[in-house]
């Protein structure tokens, strides 16, 4: 951490001179223009409302990136109240929020809004995410951004696409009052709230370049980008061994997906949290990449925190 606000502070000037000055107005992208639009909605506060403590457990998947399982991150009627919070808010999601330069395209069929701010169970879940963090944003520089729920009805999806933004993002109010700092996603939790009817192996999360830590697996490029037909007899027997003991990884939670990488279970409470972003530098980790898988049958609705880390002279 030490090193990436070392580089962070360092190439501060060549990110200040790229992102600031006449161009500044490019970034009021059409996504932050979305969330003022909903900025001054606030719930009414139930004043019964306590945040429970958490019970949740955890599975380290992968060491690089890194990607962990939490299970029973939140209890079903935190995961039913968050569901009816958002329902109401619902809008097509916006493409530009997502780091994926390919703006305008048909890649994302599913429907998202911004969560509530200060509404107390958003809060409970954004505090209990960020403790879980630890030591990965820099308290009085970082914060949580805003939730997102997230639905995919049938036939809905999310194509392949990173968190990250390849070009940090001002946001709209620093745009206004000339606040000289810059954000990414350094991170991701994608919990999953409700996976009402949905058919058995679809609506999964897709990462093709995560492998398990001792996943036979591990190291190798995903199947849709190796030339099979060029595979030697004994590679092939490798390619069949393989297989076999890939079966063993499989559980009610995940498994390897066919085409390399894991797929995780849309399984309501359980989270997944993964890091995007190389601290060292900075840069974002393209062994993120991930993809909602169509959703066949019912309907999945989620939440994602993107914690969002600072740089820059006003950070
Ligand atoms: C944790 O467990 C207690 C006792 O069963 C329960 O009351 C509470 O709601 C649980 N909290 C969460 C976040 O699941
Ligand atoms: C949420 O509460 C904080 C602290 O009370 C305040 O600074 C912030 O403006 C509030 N945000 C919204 C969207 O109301
Ligand atoms: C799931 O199926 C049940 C039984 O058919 C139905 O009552 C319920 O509304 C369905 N849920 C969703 C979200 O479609
Ligand atoms: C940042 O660090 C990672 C890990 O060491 C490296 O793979 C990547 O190439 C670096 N990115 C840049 C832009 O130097």
């Amino acid at each position: 951490m030490t090193n990436f606000l070392q580089l962070t502070t360092l190439s501060m000037t060549v990110a200040l001179s790229a992102y600031f000055g006449p161009i500044l107005i490019s970034f009021l992208s059409p996504y932050m223009e979305q969330l003022n639009r909903l900025f001054p909605f606030i719930s009414p506060e139930s004043p019964s409302y306590q945040c429970a403590p958490h019970n949740y457990t955890t599975t380290l998947i992968s060491l690089s990136p890194l990607l962990i399982y939490i299970h029973n991150f939140v209890s079903p009627s935190e995961a039913n109240s968050l569901v009816d919070l958002g329902l109401p808010l619902l809008q097509p999601s916006p493409i530009t929020g997502y780091g994926n330069d390919a703006q305008g395209s048909q890649s994302r069929t599913s429907w998202s809004a911004p969560l509530p701010q200060n509404e107390s169970l958003v809060d409970c879940v954004l505090d209990r995410a960020q403790s879980f963090m630890g030591t990965l944003l820099l308290e009085g520089r970082d914060n949580m951004g805003q939730a997102q729920l997230v639905r995919y009805t049938e036939g809905q999806k999310f194509d392949l696409h990173h968190d990250w933004f390849s070009r940090p993002r001002l946001l709209d109010e620093d745009a206004q009052t000339g606040r000289r700092r810059l954000y990414n996603r350094i991170a991701t939790i994608f919990l999953t709230l409700q996976a009402d009817n949905i058919t058995e192996g679809t609506g999964e999360t897709w990462f093709p370049y995560v492998t398990a830590i001792n996943s036979p697996t591990a190291g190798q490029t995903p199947k849709n980008e190796r030339d099979d037909a060029n595979a030697t007899g004994e590679e092939k027997g490798i390619e069949i061994e393989k297989a076999e003991k890939s079966k063993l990884l499989a559980n009610e939670w995940w498994r390897e997906h066919e085409d390399g990488g894991l797929a995780f279970k849309a399984i309501p409470g359980n989270a997944l949290f993964w890091v995007n972003m190389f601290p060292n530098n900075g840069s974002g980790d393209g062994r993120t990449l991930h993809a909602g898988l169509p959703v066949k049958g019912g309907v999945k609705t989620a939440m994602n925190i993107w914690p969002r880390v600072f740089f820059g002279p006003d950070a």
